[in-house]
């Protein structure tokens, strides 16, 4: 039985489902429809709509300025183009910080107004009555612990969680109080593999890694980085799939030559 090819779309069901048979879920964000549609045909599992996009989409330092209406503009865009993936989206920073209702109204939301099926939020503990109240109403949560960049002024830098061992029973508990408060996967970003392994190890929601090695049971990174569109961005846990950057430089300069030189358009390109 070929359990991957007989899922026609992914759900919390299908994800729980690869857990149990030991078949790693595969992830990767989109903020464009067209990138969307090309990696669910490629296959991918998940496609998240990050508030990575502040970063790699509007140019921002941090995931901190994006906003609601700017992540239901770019998840619109995705869904429309993705047959099989499900799509996760993040619920930007301060849309459910401020209260448990808050943060309800906002999960809502981004269901109503998207075809999302399902929404992403940062935190342990602090977060889980509003997963708890967001799953109740039948919105499926994945959570995300460990490096969390929405809280990034509080770290004081992206280095990784977890290294010692205060920091790491926090993490373990973190991932244990999202389970039990109903989140369906969770991300868990810069952490040590070993910490990674006991985790996945022990819940029975998939865990799914970025930076967090490879015993997680699933993998995600942001696209434009194993795209290899910013090649000065080479953290340890990108591997450059691609080195797009250089092929889009020189298809570039050489457009230019040819119109410079007149030898764009010819002929058969014109009408
Ligand atoms: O916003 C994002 O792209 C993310 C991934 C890094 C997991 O949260």
């Amino acid at each position: 039985m070929n359990t991957e090819k007989e899922i026609k779309r992914i759900t919390t069901k299908a994800l729980s489902l690869l857990k149990k048979k030991g078949i790693k879920i595969t992830a990767l964000t989109a903020y464009d429809f067209i990138t969307a549609k090309l990696i669910d045909e490629a296959g991918i599992d998940i496609i998240l709509v990050g508030d990575s996009l502040s970063n790699v989409f509007q140019g921002n330092e941090t995931t901190l300025p994006v906003t609601m209406d700017e992540m239901i503009y770019h998840t619109k865009a995705v869904a429309k183009a993705v047959d099989r993936a499900m799509v996760v989206v993040d619920l930007p920073f301060m849309s459910y910080q401020l209260s448990v209702d808050e943060g309800f109204r906002n999960a809502g939301r981004i269901m109503k107004e998207t075809s999302a099926g399902g929404v992403k939020l940062e935190g342990g503990e602090r977060v889980a009555e509003t997963v708890r109240k967001i799953t109740q109403a039948g919105i499926p949560v994945m959570g995300h612990i460990g490096l969390t960049p929405q809280s990034i002024h509080q770290f004081g830098s992206y280095r990784e969680r977890g290294r010692n061992k205060e920091e790491a029973e926090e993490i373990l508990n973190d991932s244990k109080i999202m389970e039990e408060a109903g989140a369906f996967a969770i991300v868990l970003e810069k952490i040590p593999a070993s910490l990674a392994k006991k985790i996945s190890e022990s819940l029975t929601i998939p865990a799914i890694g970025i930076g967090a090695g490879m015993h997680c049971d699933g993998q995600i990174l942001v696209t434009p980085d194993m795209l290899g569109l910013n090649l000065e961005f080479h953290p340890r846990f990108v591997r450059h799939y691609a080195k797009l950057a250089e092929k889009i430089n020189s298809a570039v300069k050489k457009y230019v030559e040819d119109v410079k030189n007149k030898h764009f358009p010819d002929e058969s390109e014109s009408y």
